[in-house]
């Protein structure tokens, strides 16, 4: 019974163990961090050939030099991302993730890195507003804020919810639904590369802190990040990936 007692302490420690994020000090020791994305939402996250880059990739490959640490990255499906976290799969996740409540009480974020916000997209030029919603079938990226925030517009026919972001203005493009909200700055790009998909760009439906997240509690870790990413934004290192991709300062302000 002792022996049995003893084997279920252990067994329940390392279960416990197993769930702990990785602290800074462990990190440091192992003087590599380990950071989640997507690698579909461009131009915060997507691959150029075989190379993961973007906005938040090279604000976090800054960040991490400033930690002194070096940094592997991981992608996967964006629905998977933040789940991983208390799972010590990975130590940090920045997937332009938007802070909301709900997020808030499973992650731990730090500080903002960009601040932006849904737009509704569409290619009649007709559904621009959240009223023009009503009666609309809508196309957004599955776990999303743009999934949750056109929920609730009142009177919208469907919500179409997609793996992929790409899927859902691919949805737009070949009309298969009447608009598509995505972050702007993602939209704008959109719009960009693929002239003849004809998007037009109505109003924002809400704005949104865009921050990376850290298991929950683990507040050591995001404390490191955020002095690290206060540097990068008084040395001139965020702003000059801003105006790269941007030729703008996207900084919360
Ligand atoms: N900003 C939105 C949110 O907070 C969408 C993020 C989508 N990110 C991505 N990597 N596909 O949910």
């Amino acid at each position: 019974m002792k022996m049995f007692k003893t084997i279920a302490t252990a067994l329940a420690l390392c279960a416990a163990f197993s769930v702990q994020a990785r602290t800074i000090d462990a990190i440091k020791q192992d003087g590599k961090i380990v950071i989640a994305t997507e690698g579909q939402f461009a131009p915060f996250n997507y691959f150029e050939g075989t190379k993961l880059t973007g906005f938040e990739v090279e604000v976090a490959e800054a960040v991490v030099k400033k930690m002194g640490l070096k940094l592997e990255w991981k992608t996967l499906g964006f629905d998977a991302l933040l789940t991983g976290l208390p799972q010590d799969r990975w130590d940090a996740v920045i997937a332009s993730h938007g802070v909301n409540e709900e997020r808030s009480k499973a992650v731990t974020f730090g500080e903002p890195h960009y601040c932006s916000g849904g737009i509704i997209v569409s290619i009649d030029g007709k559904t621009r507003t959240g009223a023009d919603l009503a009666g609309k079938v809508v196309a957004v990226q599955t776990g999303t804020s743009y999934l949750e925030q056109v929920k609730k517009v009142a009177g919208v026919k469907d919500v179409k919810n997609f793996p992929q972001d790409t899927d859902a203005q691919r949805a737009l493009i070949s009309k298969r639904v009447d608009a598509w909200v995505s972050d702007k700055f993602v939209a704008k790009e959109a719009a960009t590369k693929n002239p003849k998909a004809g998007f037009k760009m109505g109003d924002m439906l809400f704005i949104e802190h865009i921050a990376p997240a850290f298991a929950k509690g683990n507040t050591g870790l995001a404390q490191a990040w955020n002095k690290a990413f206060d540097q990068i934004l008084a040395d001139g290192t965020y702003a000059a990936i801003s105006k790269k991709y941007f030729n703008e300062d996207v900084r919360c302000t």
